[in-house]
């Protein structure tokens, strides 16, 4: 097509805005636009922002300060911010930078095409609304090009909780569910699109509670109607909140054959005093007795967690809670914060802890973890894995896919082809990946 224009769109942050810039993408499509991997053949670039902590949000302003001399160039060239820092700031990124011409909220992404014609005609264009209208269905119109085979699927946006440090909760706003029909069409679509592996997303994505056709459903019960899809193999969730884990997920984990063994369950802390100011509303006590129950149902499950040292007024003694707690439990895989002050969240009001002595435990409790993630992949060497693989290898012949366990795995599977899961043995364990051989 002549007049087929360019789009570079560039993804900060978590998963659910990997999903929304694949959203974008298609919605831009029918506007007249194609993707493109390098900013400078681009006619438009969109950062996909994240607002989690300071440093992230800080790092969109540089880029953007970037990106704002390719205009010299290129005054066709039109900038946009979407995603979480869209939605925190609105205006005010116009005001820093007045080479940005357009403004969109992660829940208005779906109005990108008109607000692009309104960017051409030369206005600037602001969407930071909640509006009513389900974006998702307004998004419909999927391609149906073969895709890979690891995907994700949003089921529950926006979050309830109000944990002290977080802006999840106004920035995604409160928490939603997607339909369970809705969401079984869209994994049924991309099942027929080559996907063999779902990730179904959620900021609290285990307090889904979707329409069914009798009454709401649970996240267990999206996951069995999941696990009816032929061609679908295999099923993830994230992100989870403890007190979300009800029996019948619990239960899943046991007795559901495509729910991969893998459960990221962030504690944030082991000090319940600490735990109790950032009002997680559980204590280190009731996690510990939930991820016995876990390992009930699923002895083999591989656990991640996300931690926060440094939340104000935490002590050496709380981060020692924290240090224990972790000792205990034995992750497989972590996500590991220094403290960064939110404005308008409760915590930013209360005093900051040292920011040495932060460094220090955050440095202390990284290399606690380091440890046991290099412990727990170690121990995979010699055992049976199924992988699901994702791509080529860099040797001729070498592929490399994920483990159950969501291990990197690098073999030789000439005759096998992206898409295919294959059991394998692992031979070797490398820096972040395991070595495997055929079975
Ligand atoms: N400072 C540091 N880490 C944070 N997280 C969320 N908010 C903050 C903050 N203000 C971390 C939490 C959460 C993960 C997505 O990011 O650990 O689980
Ligand atoms: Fe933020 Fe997660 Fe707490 Fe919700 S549960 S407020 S998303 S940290």
């Amino acid at each position: 097509m002549a007049d087929t224009k360019k789009l570079f769109i560039k993804t900060y942050g978590c998963q659910m805005n990997v999903y929304d810039s694949e959203r974008m993408a298609e919605a831009m499509g029918g506007a007249g636009y194609e993707a493109t991997e390098t900013p400078e053949d681009a006619d438009m670039i969109l950062l996909n922002t994240c607002h989690i902590r300071e440093k992230a949000a800080e790092k969109v302003y540089s880029e953007l300060g970037r990106m704002k001399a390719l205009k010299t160039d290129r005054p066709n060239l039109k900038i946009g911010v979407a995603g979480c820092v869209a939605q925190a700031e609105g205006a005010e990124i116009m005001r820093r930078q007045p080479g940005v011409d357009l403004v969109v909220g992660p829940q208005a992404y779906h109005r990108l095409p008109e607000m692009e014609k309104a960017i051409r005609a030369g206005k600037k264009a602001l969407d930071t609304d909640f509006p009513e209208e389900d974006k998702f269905e307004k998004l419909k119109s999927r391609p149906k090009a073969k895709r890979a085979p690891a995907a994700f699927l949003t089921v529950q946006e926006g979050c309830d909780k109000f944990c002290a440090f977080c802006v999840v909760p106004y920035t995604r706003g409160a928490e939603v569910s997607r339909p369970v029909d809705r969401v079984l069409t869209e994994a049924r679509d991309l099942v027929e699109r080559g996907v063999r592996e779902i990730t179904l997303l959620g900021q609290n994505v285990n307090a889904y509670h979707g329409a069914g056709e009798s009454g709401s459903k649970t996240l267990a019960d999206l996951i069995w109607e999941l696990d009816k899809i032929d061609g679908l193999e295999r099923i993830r969730f994230t992100t989870s909140h403890p007190n979300d884990m009800q029996d019948d997920l619990i239960e899943a984990h046991g007795t559901c054959s495509k729910l991969m063994p893998y459960l990221h369950l962030p504690v944030q802390s082991g000090s319940d005093k600490i735990l109790k100011r950032m009002n997680r509303s559980h204590t280190a006590e009731s996690y510990l007795r939930l991820i016995e129950r876990i390992r009930e149902a699923r002895p083999d499950i591989l656990l991640s967690g996300d931690f926060i040292v440094g939340f104000p007024e935490e002590t050496e003694e709380d981060f020692q809670a924290t240090i224990d707690l972790i000792k205990e439990v034995r992750y497989g895989q972590a996500y590991s914060f220094k403290y960064s002050t939110r404005p308008g969240t409760p915590a930013a009001e209360r005093p900051l802890v040292d920011d040495a002595a932060a460094n220090d435990r955050l440095q202390r409790l990284q290399g606690l973890l380091t440890e046991q993630q290099r412990d727990i992949q170690n121990s995979m060497v010699g055992r049976e894995v199924s992988v699901l693989l994702e791509r080529a290898g860099r040797d001729a012949g070498q592929m490399v896919g994920k483990s159950e366990y969501l291990h990197s795995v690098h073999l030789d599977a000439a005759g096998h082809q992206i898409g295919d899961v294959v059991r394998v043995k692992v031979i070797e364990s490398k820096t972040n990946s395991l070595k495997g051989e055929l079975l």
